[in-house]
């Protein structure tokens, strides 16, 4: 249930954060004659990041001229792959969200549900990692393209000595930087979901029908442990009713009223719907 709520909320912010970025450096170039200095040339790009496409003026320093330029590279295709991953899954956890609220009963008929589900939240994972890591290798160039200092070396005036350019100001990479942050999280979500998806599937069941003996049930309670801690998926894990009888774990009751009022919080969303 928790991962109903987190999922297209980390996605939006995975996507919003890439999607709606554009950012701004500004070079200066103070030629020997000072009436053909450009003290503040900005320089701006924005997503998807097809940087040969961003043009600029300089002073080329010889009187009136000025010639255009652009930066290098073109990282639109790992920025892209990482939006449109984000916004499928966004999608896909907003239909799962109306789904577990709406049609319970269908989810679970002929174990279907799940078992698509199951697939679907592998994939997501999977493509998750991938496009955070590419998205990630293909930010760190587009930082080094976008570095003043490197565009300082496209422009022909700053070749000559006497000519003095300076970088005024790099652009502000804490949006894409929350972007990449939110990819991995992102993953972590879904990964971690596998789990309790395979645990509605009912595969498990199947290798759990030996007689369990009491200091083996034990043992497993502790095991399980970490799963109920570092995770928000309290909520499947109860309705699957794996460990929800083990109520001698103050924590599992802490969980479970979070689950109750998620749950609680869905319906009257429902019925006011
Ligand atoms: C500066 O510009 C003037 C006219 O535009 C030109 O006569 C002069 O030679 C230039 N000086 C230098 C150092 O380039
Ligand atoms: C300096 O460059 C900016 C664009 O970066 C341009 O808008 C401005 O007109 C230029 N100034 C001069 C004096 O050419």
């Amino acid at each position: 249930m928790c991962m109903v709520i987190f999922a297209p909320l980390f996605a939006i912010f995975a996507f919003a954060t890439c999607g709606g970025y554009s950012g701004q450096l500004r070079v200066s170039v103070d030629c020997v004659n000072k009436t053909d200095s450009n003290l503040s040339i900005a320089v701006n790009f924005a997503y998807p990041f097809r940087l040969y496409q961003t043009y600029f003026d300089v002073p080329v320093c010889d009187g009136k001229t000025r010639e255009r330029l652009f930066l290098i590279g073109d990282y639109s295709s790992s920025a892209e792959f990482f939006v449109t991953v984000a916004v499928f899954a966004f999608l896909y956890s907003l239909l799962a969200t109306v789904v577990y609220i709406f049609f319970q009963n269908k989810y679970r008929e002929n174990n279907r549900g799940p078992l698509i589900d199951f697939i679907v939240t592998v994939i997501f994972s999977f493509m998750w990692l991938v496009s955070s890591s590419a998205w990630a290798k293909g930010l760190s160039d587009v930082k080094v393209a976008t570095d003043p200092d490197e565009v300082l070396l496209l422009i022909s005036a700053c070749k000559v000595q006497a000519n003095k350019c300076k970088s005024v100001h790099g652009p502000i990479w804490s949006g894409l930087n929350t972007s990449v942050v939110f990819g991995f999280l992102n993953f972590v979500l879904w990964a971690g979901n596998i789990w309790f998806v395979f645990k509605e599937t009912g595969w498990h069941k199947s290798s759990q029908r030996y007689p369990p003996d009491s200091s083996e049930k034990r043992h497993s309670g502790f095991t399980q442990q970490p799963y109920n801690q570092g995770s928000c998926e309290q909520g499947n894990f109860n309705q699957s009713g794996g460990f929800g009888t083990q109520g001698d774990l103050g924590q599992q009751v802490t969980y479970g009223q979070v689950y109750d009022y998620a749950t609680h919080g869905s319906t009257s969303l429902a019925n006011q719907m």
